[in-house]
């Protein structure tokens, strides 16, 4: 693993004396990446003065994420950007004894049985949002898909029972928080210190976003018999334990897990986690919906199965999260949409000695970038990358594609969050094809991928309408 390394690391044609590959990142960020398996299995560019080494070939990857992980920790601007803001959530805080506690105490969130448990209550939720669309209107899909899975995350976070007004505010302060968080991660890390007014505003949206966590947690407290206050001084006490386990109670909120832990998080851990959750499963899903529907909308073929298949599963009667597993063919087509748009297209990790990576010699300290997006276009394990093909999910595919399909990483900082987001994904889905039997592209032009913090859509209105 260590051994001297044996080949000079290629790197990227074409980058500037001062702003490196710069260029190309901003202007072609996804046809540069892709490019870059071209030029070897470990490709240097630079990022304005600092270089990065890029990771192509999926098994190296597997070493940066699984096998060598204790070598290449969690980091690099654009974490960096984001803990300002997060404070030390699951997805930013440090590799360490830290990060092993809290996922710990975080993953029993999201097993499937905990998921389960309010899948009717987002089911609900879902329904009630979809169906409220004006017939034949032509709406931001995209704006629409992150509404309805914020809401969605909502009711399984907090409960259905969370006060109206509160869902509210959480759902008109998301959309700017994320462009917020968006600008912080992109700008270089000294000018995201300047003074500027865009600058404060996104401070006091967030400000506003741990008010409302604030709020919510108050709320969940108030509902669950025994729980301790979580406070900045917590001391252990006889807490709850699975709060789901317990009372199975209706209104029961994913977020009582941590509300409940023996081990109880201060306030200000508590916050940071409902942050990091709120801002890492709405873009990725909401993204993936979109995108979802711009492909379905374009293959009436492939409209027509998922429609054939959701008419043999649920009749006439509404959709049950029991259903879920009876749609092997939705899954296929969000399966392909998220393999063609990434989500995420660029991760970073931070090389945390001298390590040789595949011959190539990753320098101490130096940004190591691993991107979904590029491995799930290699043409050797995905013939004709571009083309948006279900069919291509043969269980065979399904096994021999496994190291290449990274759209929810590996490792020990794997998503934490894969479960719920198949789960809401198909709810959604299901839920947008059972209410408009017709729904079709207003926009002029195709939206063009803008990849940012994931690949979303520019552009992208559709009408929806009930009439056949
Ligand atoms: C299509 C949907 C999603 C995609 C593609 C996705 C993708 C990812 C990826 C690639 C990572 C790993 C990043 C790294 O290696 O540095 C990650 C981590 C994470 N995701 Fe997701 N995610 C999705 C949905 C969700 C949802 C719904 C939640 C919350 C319920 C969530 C919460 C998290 C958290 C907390 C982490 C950090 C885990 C850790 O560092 O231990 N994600 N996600």
């Amino acid at each position: 693993m260590s051994a001297p390394a044996t080949s000079p690391t290629p790197t990227a044609p074409a980058g500037l004396p001062l702003i490196g590959h710069g260029l190309q990142l901003a202007r072609e960020p996804l046809s540069f990446i892709d490019s870059l398996r071209a030029h070897g299995s470990v490709v240097r560019i630079r990022i304005g003065p600092t270089p990065a080494y890029v990771v192509t070939d999926p098994a190296l990857t597997r070493r940066v994420l699984v096998t060598d992980a204790a070598h290449f920790a969690k980091g690099g601007k654009i974490i960096d950007a984001l803990r300002v803001f997060f404070g030390d959530g699951l997805a930013t805080i440090a590799d360490g004894d830290a990060h092993l506690r809290n996922r710990r105490l975080m993953q029993p969130m999201f097993n499937k049985a905990h998921i389960a448990d309010r899948g009717e209550a987002m089911i609900d939720q879902v329904h009630a949002l979809v169906s409220a669309w004006p017939d034949g209107q032509p709406r931001d899909v995209f704006a629409d898909m992150n509404e309805v899975t914020l809401a969605a995350f909502l009711v399984a976070l907090f409960g259905a029972d969370l006060p109206d007004h509160l869902a509210g505010e959480f759902i008109a302060l998301m959309p700017e928080i994320m462009k917020g968080t968006i600008r912080q991660t992109i700008l270089p890390p000294w000018a995201t210190r300047l003074p500027l007014p865009a600058h404060r505003a996104h401070a006091r949206r967030v400000a506003q976003l741990r008010t409302l966590i604030d709020e919510a947690i108050d709320h969940r407290l108030s509902r669950i018999p025994h729980a301790q206050a979580a406070t900045d001084d917590p001391s252990p006490g006889d807490a709850a334990g699975c709060p789901h386990a317990a009372g199975r109670e209706q209104q029961a909120g994913l977020f009582d897990t941590l509300l409940t832990a023996r081990e109880p998080l201060t306030r200000q851990q508590l916050q940071d986690e409902a942050i990091t959750l709120l801002t890492g499963a709405i873009e990725t899903t909401g993204t993936t919906l979109a995108w979802a529907l711009f492909e379905i909308a374009g293959h009436p073929d492939v409209e027509q199965r998922l429609r054939d298949e959701l008419d043999s599963v649920c009749g006439d009667r509404p959709l049950r999260h029991s259903d879920l597993d009876q749609l092997p063919y939705a899954r296929k087509v969000l399966q392909e949409t998220i393999r063609k748009y990434g989500p995420a297209w660029l991760v970073t990790r931070t090389a945390t000695r001298d390590i040789d990576l595949g011959g190539h010699l990753i320098p101490h300290g130096a940004d190591v970038v691993w991107s979904p997006y590029l491995h799930q276009h290699d043409p050797d394990v995905f013939p004709d990358p571009d083309v948006f093909d279900p069919d291509r999910w043969t269980p065979q595919t399904v096994s021999s594609a496994r190291g290449s399909f990274l759209a929810f990483g590996d490792g020990r900082r794997k998503c934490i969050g894969e479960n719920f987001a198949w789960a809401e994904l198909q709810i959604i889905l299901a839920t947008v094809l059972r209410t408009w039997p017709k729904f079709e592209r207003t926009s002029v032009r195709p939206p063009r991928r803008q990849a940012i913090v994931t690949v979303k859509p520019d552009n992208l209105t559709m009408a929806f309408s009930r009439g056949h």
